[in-house]
């Protein structure tokens, strides 16, 4: 979605916005501009398309050490020069870029106009910039936080303005927005992907609050508090984390990571010797575990998917009844929030609107909630009552891969420590952990497999339309295949309960609609296998995600052979080739991995 990068210093501004903006070009994007205060005033420059394309568009000499830079995906307007940010005043003296949505923005419209002002784009944050430039307060900052007092809705913002040139003020109400400190000089972004090149040190706005950024220094204030005294914090993000290296795509870089990072997210939570995990930042006691008899666990898109593996691992392990449920929906539905209930909120990003919406919504009803989430410092995180960091490290690629194999972990974590403060033996805690000690070596057994899978991949790609099936631990397993492969390949792909299969959509097996089955090596197996026989007997084709041990007989499948765990942790391992499938298969379509069409990284908008 919509980015935003500002700075201030000693540095030509031009080249460090647009720098950033690249750096934010896989969040998805139709349109891009920047504009910067110089000694001549103020150059806005805007294009639709790509980023390079602005940066072909800039004057060659583009003086001024101070200014902004926004990638924006459509919501009110098309996706065309005039819409796309910055946005100025009436005389051009102001300029604004935005992420979010002002909700009152038609009515301030009506009153603007009716007052004179002449709108040139269709957008909801050109009414910002008319505010700010009709404010007569003296300061820069009294404008912008007179302007956002008119305004209901949400916003990340920064503002320019020619006349005080030494200074950005921004301000921060449901979309993210950072600070980023460096030696004389300061920079702004909505993700600290845009920052990493420059420094470590971050402040993070919370919502309500507002900050004026010189090359000197900052000063965070709100409309109560004149200094609310926020302190930078450091990141652990390099600037190789996001950089793509040797790898053709983001995708699968991220992809070839996890052997790494899941060894990294595990250092430290396993606790062998009582066979349980350590889970501090959760901020809850045994006592309180103990009390707790259901768990909700919230999260949109794949992010939901591996909340439903989460529910069945906390079931299996900690028998306490769980269940997962689109943040998406819930939310919509005057949920019924109880005090015995630990509600889990999961996240890549942690600034999806939906699920955050949803944790606001249990903590004004006095629900306990924690995060399982991956950007750290990000507002899910923070606004939870703890949580889990999934230290995947960032993920770039919109179709997330790492991220999710990181959210099972997690998940099988919270149900060891649950499980353990209730009835489940040390012994098969330290068998869970012993499986979850063997994962990093299991994923690479799989990625190593890649030449394999790329080469069904090929074969699948070329099918209009595909089933994923699983039934039990497989189907949130076929959900996230059948997911990750329209994601990026643009295919028709669903998923279904294996044992749903016979009630309805045999009817549309055919040669050339192909199955993918997961076929775990469980108590399921046979039934499993008896349903993938019935599509082959209706001339459907089969690729089975298996265990080298199920023998498929006469299925006449192709197959990809997953190591064997722990029988609760086997659908993290087998959510890996789906991955690959998925990868491949856009790969030889020759599509845009890493930004599918139609789709952002994180959805901070509803
Ligand atoms: C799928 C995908 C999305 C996200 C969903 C939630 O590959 O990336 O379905 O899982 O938008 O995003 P986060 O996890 O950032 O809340």
């Amino acid at each position: 979605m919509c980015g935003i990068v500002g700075y201030v210093g000693r540095q030509p501004a031009a080249p460090i916005l647009i720098e950033g903006l690249t750096r934010l070009e896989y969040r998805g994007y139709d349109s891009a501009g920047i504009s910067v205060a110089g000694p001549h005033g103020q150059t806005v420059v805007r294009r639709v398309g790509r980023v390079r394309e602005l940066e072909a568009a800039l004057p060659k000499r583009l003086a001024g050490s101070v200014g902004i830079g926004h990638t924006r995906w459509a919501t009110h307007g098309p996706a065309t020069e005039a819409n796309a940010h910055p946005h100025s005043n009436a005389d051009g003296r102001v300029t604004v870029v935005h992420n979010g949505i002002i909700d009152n923005a038609a009515a301030l419209r009506t009153r603007l106009a009716r007052e004179g002002v002449t709108f040139t784009s269709d957008t909801d944050t050109e009414v910002l910039a008319h505010l700010v430039g009709r404010s007569t307060a003296p300061e820069l900052e009294d404008r912008v936080l007179e302007a956002l007092d008119q305004v209901v809705g949400t916003y990340a913002v920064a503002v320019l303005d020619a006349q005080s040139p030494d200074r950005l003020v921004v301000a921060r109400n449901g979309s993210p927005l950072i600070i980023g400190v460096g030696e004389r000089e300061m920079f702004v972004a909505s993700d600290v992907a845009a920052l990493v090149r420059h420094t470590s040190s971050v402040v993070h706005l919370d919502d309500g609050e507002l900050a004026v950024v010189t090359s000197r220094g900052y000063r965070t204030f709100t409309s109560e508090t004149p200094d609310t005294g926020r302190e930078p914090t450091t990141i652990e993000v390099s600037d190789e984390d996001v950089e793509l290296g040797s790898h053709g795509h983001y995708m699968a870089k991220e992809m070839a990571e996890q052997p790494e990072t899941v060894a990294r997210m595990l250092r430290g939570r396993l606790d062998t010797r009582f066979g349980t995990a350590r889970l501090d930042g959760l901020n809850l006691s045994p006592r309180e575990l103990r009390a707790f008899r259901r768990v909700k666990i919230l999260g949109c898109g794949s992010a939901y998917y591996v909340g439903e593996l989460g529910a069945l691992m906390i079931e299996e392990l900690a028998r306490i009844p769980a269940h997962a449920e689109a943040a998406s929906e819930f939310r919509y539905r005057n949920p019924i929030i109880e005090p015995d209930t630990l509600y889990v909120a999961v996240s890549q990003s942690g600034e999806t609107a939906d699920t955050a919406f949803a944790v606001r919504e249990i903590k004004r009803k006095g629900g306990q909630v924690v995060g399982l989430v991956n950007v750290v410092g990000s507002t899910i995180a923070r606004e939870c009552d703890g949580g889990i960091y999934l230290h995947a490290g960032p993920e770039i690629a919109v179709a997330s891969t790492k991220a999710l194999t990181h959210m099972g972990v997690g998940f099988a974590l919270l149900a060891l420590l649950l499980g353990r403060v209730r009835d489940l033996s040390v012994a098969d805690g330290q068998r869970v952990i012993a499986g979850l000690e063997r994962l990093p070596a299991d994923i690479a057994q799989v990625l190593g497999q890649g030449e394999a899978i790329a080469e069904i991949a090929r074969e699948l790609s070329g099918a209009d339309s595909l089933f994923f099936i699983g039934r039990v631990r497989g189907f949130p397993v076929a959900r996230e295949g059948a997911q990750k492969f329209k994601e990026i390949s643009y295919r028709h792909a669903e998923a279904y309960q294996t044992s749903e299969l016979k009630h309805g959509p045999l009817a549309l097996i055919e040669p050339s609609r192909p199955t993918v089955a997961v076929i775990p090596e469980d108590d399921l197996t046979s039934r499993n296998l008896a349903a993938a026989e019935q599509v082959i007997a209706r001339g459907g084709r089969v690729v089975a995600v298996t265990h080298a041990g199920v023998d498929l007989g006469e299925v006449g499948a192709r197959r990809i052979d997953v190591p064997r765990n722990e029988v609760e942790l086997d659908p993290i391992l087998l959510m890996i080739p789906m991955q690959l499938l998925a990868y491949h298969a856009a790969v030889a379509l020759g599509l845009d991995i890493d930004k599918p069409r139609n789709l952002a990284k994180s959805v901070t908008v509803e």
